[in-house]
């Protein structure tokens, strides 16, 4: 019998899904499907992202606090996967308990293996991407996305990415399948070759009051794409389970928009090569539902409502 593990990104509950959102579930939930009617074994499952300034930041412009903000928006989601007749076997919050454990644990390897240091960040960061950029990626004050940066200047936990520019190299040498479509393993290889830097993993608790707190350390808090990458261990129990991760890890395909390919296909394999884990087996990333040649986005608002969609025309149509 032959296994599927996969995934959906989880989405930001800053704002309603749109249909953007609605695609990558859809286009996930046909493949799971397909392979549930093969007779394979197959865990497909999806999420909500809940960290991070852009999160506080959408519930303090509500007047209302992350956990009553997320709590709210948590249920759009699930409504958006219900009315498209999505099928995921989980749903993982990054908020759940069980998340924070995964997490921890994660990074006590990271710690434990050398593979993180305390120093000071100094540079680009941009709250609607939550990334970090290089100087030569700005361009006018934006980033590439077009999303508008802050100088950032804080005590910071680094990843030693560099580190892991060579074997990253190597891995997609030997394993050009990892990344789909071939076009964007180019891409995710350009970037590499471009040269790794240290990755800042942890923000002050001034910048970002909102994450999970680094273990040993409260005065700061996890970077959100660290966290949230690890939810598609939470979804199998790391690091308790060892049945369901055995059975799982790595047959994993992460369907992704192009947008968050480079944290997919750079930082994941490296923090999970880093921990000795094997890197996911494939992460194939779609392009773009645009309107008037712009992305579709949350952060610009040009959105379209895929339940609008779905009383219209119904699920199937869509
Ligand atoms: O990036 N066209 O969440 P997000 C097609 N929380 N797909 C689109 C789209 C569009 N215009 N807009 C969004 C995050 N998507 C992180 C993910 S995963 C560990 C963390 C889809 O709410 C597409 O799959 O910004 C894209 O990658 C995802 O929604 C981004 O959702
Ligand atoms: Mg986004």
């Amino acid at each position: 019998m032959k296994t599927h593990y996969i995934t959906t990104p989880i989405y930001y509950l800053n704002d309603k899904p749109h249909i953007g959102h609605a695609y990558t579930t859809i286009a996930s939930d046909m493949m799971a499907r397909f392979w549930r009617l093969r007779g394979d074994n197959v865990l497909f499952s999806t999420g909500s992202d809940e960290h991070g300034i852009k999160i506080y930041r959408s519930a303090q412009k509500e007047n209302t606090s992350p956990v009553d903000y997320t709590n709210k928006m948590v249920a759009f989601f699930q409504e958006m996967g219900v009315r498209v007749l999505a099928t995921p076997d989980e749903f993982i919050r990054t908020s759940s308990h069980h998340h924070h454990q995964s997490v921890h644990h994660l990074w006590n390897v990271l710690r434990e293996k050398n593979e993180i240091y305390l120093d000071t960040y100094a540079g680009w960061y941009c709250a609607r991407d939550e990334a970090y950029y290089e100087a030569k990626e700005i361009e006018n004050g934006l980033a590439p996305s077009g999303a508008p940066v802050e100088w950032v200047e804080e005590p910071c936990y680094f990843f030693k990415l560099s580190k892991w520019q060579e074997p990253l190299l190597k891995f997609y040498k030997t394993h050009p399948e990892s990344v789909g479509p071939s076009h964007r393993l180019n891409e995710v290889k350009r970037f590499i070759e471009g040269g790794l830097r240290d990755l800042a993993v942890s923000r002050t608790r001034e910048a970002c009051p909102w994450g999970i707190p680094v273990p040993g350390d409260d005065r700061h808090v996890i970077y959100v794409w660290l966290d949230a990458l690890t939810n598609y261990l939470s979804v199998l129990g790391y690091p308790h389970n060892s049945e369901k991760i055995k059975t799982f890890w790595p047959h994993s395909l992460h369907v992704v928009g192009k947008d968050i390919l480079r944290f997919h296909s750079v930082y994941w394999p490296a923090f999970l090569m880093a921990a000795e884990l094997p890197p996911p087996k494939k992460v194939y990333a779609h392009g773009w539902w645009t309107k008037e040649g712009q992305k579709i986005s949350k952060s610009t608002g040009n959105t379209i409502d895929p339940l609008k969609l779905v009383t219209t025309y119904g699920a199937d149509a869509v």
